[in-house]
């Protein structure tokens, strides 16, 4: 059972999950951190960065993101290679290079989740995940269906899941079909698991992510089965537990 932390406020919430972080690096100073993109975990971001204004190195930290969408260009402003640069390296101060994505070009993709595996694997595994949640209940793109032993691969994305993500786009046409994300297996490997939502949209999600059966008709049950997970919601996305 995760324990479920509900907060007033998505900075509220950024401040928690920066703290933790901070305790994190403070003993382990190249710790290795899962880093998820989209709105969620802005807040953690931003509270982080204030956090290195105040002083906290984290020079030495390293990062792996949970997922890439396949075919657009790392130059593109939503790939999660730019999205990872201008809202994690690039606040936080860390080495481009520190900060791992999956390698979404076509080209050699049937390779690319073994590769990411392995150099999961070679930093020592990841000691902390950032998780958000979609509306279908996914975590990364792992979306409904996924096995819950899966390693990193590429995945379909719903139609759902695009229309959500069309607001980075112009519309949702441009929302590519393909992603390649870390499996439900990769991501039980983290040593804490920390899932963020905010807002009601959310709330069904995190209901059946936290309380419903573990199915992979909701990908978000497995972190049922994680020994140190954590849920850090706002009360309208507790609205359904
Ligand atoms: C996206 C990402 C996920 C993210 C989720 C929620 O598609 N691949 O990693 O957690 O959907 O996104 P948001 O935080 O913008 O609501």
């Amino acid at each position: 059972m995760a324990e479920v932390i509900v907060v007033g406020s998505r900075s509220a919430a950024g401040a928690l999950v920066a703290e933790a972080i901070e305790r994190l690096v403070q003993q382990r100073p190249d710790a290795v951190l899962g880093l998820a993109t989209g709105d969620t975990p802005l807040p953690v971001y931003r509270a982080l960065a204030e956090r290195v204004r105040a002083g906290l190195d984290l020079s030495r930290v390293r990062g792996f993101a949970l997922d890439e969408y396949v075919g657009l260009p790392v130059t593109h402003p939503e790939s999660y290679h730019a999205v990872i640069a201008r809202q994690v390296t690039g606040p936080l101060g860390l080495e481009p290079a520190a900060v791992h994505v999956p390698d979404g070009r076509p080209l050699g993709i049937e390779t690319a989740g073994e590769r990411y595996e392995d150099a999961i694997l070679a930093a020592g595994g990841v000691d902390l995940q950032l998780l958000g949640i979609g509306t279908d209940g996914h975590i990364g793109f792992n979306e409904p269906g996924s096995s819950f032993a899966s390693l990193t691969r590429v995945k379909t994305l719903t139609r759902q899941t695009r229309e959500d993500n069309a607001r980075f786009f112009d519309d949702v046409e441009q929302v590519p079909v393909h992603s390649i994300t870390q499996g439900l297996g990769t991501i039980l490997r983290a040593r804490r698991l920390v899932l963020l939502a905010f807002g009601r949209g959310k709330a069904r999600a995190v209901a059946a992510a936290v309380e419903g059966p573990l199915t992979a008709s909701v990908p978000a049950s497995a972190i049922q089965l994680h020994p140190r997970a954590t849920v850090v919601v706002d009360e309208e996305a507790a609205a359904e537990l």
